[in-house]
């Protein structure tokens, strides 16, 4: 890892009408790092990763990967915005994970992993489709590659989710929480995943409620409230040892979720 971070936001404020979903954030993420977002529901954590990865623009504010002003180019004096054609290709350097998967009903497995390749990057449909049987291996679903996502299960669908976002070789993954729409017996699967891609050194922002899964592999984790990062630390001192108080109040909350899930599962 090296001492300089690799993607930077900058005081990212957004609002929708009368709500302020981001009031100022600031984020740092190293290269190779595992960063856990936590929070209650509407703290702002999918507009922060909408902002990364420009689905939404920050009205105020700037996110800078590998050395690059998101949304910017430098003009003859000084920065201007961008053309939609330069922008495309400056948000090609993310990869998004959705809850709800989010993958083309009509296209096989294999189709799905290949399509964004060759439309989107102009890769050679032979190259693409080697890459995507190589991706689908990784997540255990080589054998899959011809099936269509409706024979799938959830989890099956994610892993494809997720070997779809690595095709076009992003250099941070975000997941918007990849297992929440999961039956409880098929978050492991995922996450699985998500393990070894951690292993792999592959640099992931990861909003999730799942806390094992931040404690056993985050290097950085943030908790957000009211559209801002309320604490910051190692799993051990966020989730271990919570100074906020609201952390303290949704960790109860969502662990005791866990259990209460795990035993309606049983
Ligand atoms: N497109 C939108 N239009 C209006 N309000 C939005 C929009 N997206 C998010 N919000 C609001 O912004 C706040 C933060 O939402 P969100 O980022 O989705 O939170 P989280 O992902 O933490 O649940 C919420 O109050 C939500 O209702
Ligand atoms: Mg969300």
């Amino acid at each position: 890892m090296s001492d300089r971070p690799f993607l930077r936001a900058v005081g990212i404020k957004k609002r929708f009408g009368q709500v302020d979903a981001l009031r100022g954030v600031d984020l740092q993420i190293h290269r190779g790092s595992v960063t856990c977002l936590l929070g209650p529901s509407g703290s702002g954590k999918s507009t922060l990763l909408r902002c990364l990865n420009r689905l939404e623009t920050p009205d105020e504010g700037y996110v800078e990967i590998d050395g690059v002003v998101i949304g910017f180019e430098q003009g003859r004096k000084r920065p201007v915005q961008c053309s939609p054609r330069r922008l495309a290709a400056q948000r090609r350097v993310t990869g998004m994970v959705f809850q709800h998967f989010n993958l083309f009903a009509h296209l096989t497995v294999e189709q799905n992993v290949t399509e964004g390749q060759v439309h989107g990057h102009g890769v050679a449909r032979n190259a693409a489709r080697t890459r995507a049987l190589e991706l689908l291996d990784r997540v255990g679903l080589a054998d899959h590659a011809q099936r269509y996502p409706a024979q799938l299960s959830g989890g099956q669908q994610q892993r494809v989710a997720i070997a779809r976002a690595m095709a076009t070789a992003p250099k941070v993954l975000l997941f918007d929480e990849p297992t929440s729409a999961l039956d409880p017996e098929l978050v492991g699967e995922v996450l699985g995943v998500m393990r070894d891609l951690a292993h792999d050194g592959v640099t992931m922002l990861v909003v999730t409620h799942e806390i094992a899964f931040a404690e056993e592999v985050a290097t950085h984790v943030h908790v957000m409230n009211e559209g801002s990062i309320i604490e910051s630390g190692t799993p051990a001192e966020v989730i271990r040892s919570p100074r906020h108080a609201r952390t303290q109040t949704f960790l109860a909350r969502v662990t005791r979720t866990d259990r209460s899930d795990a035993a309606a599962a049983r």
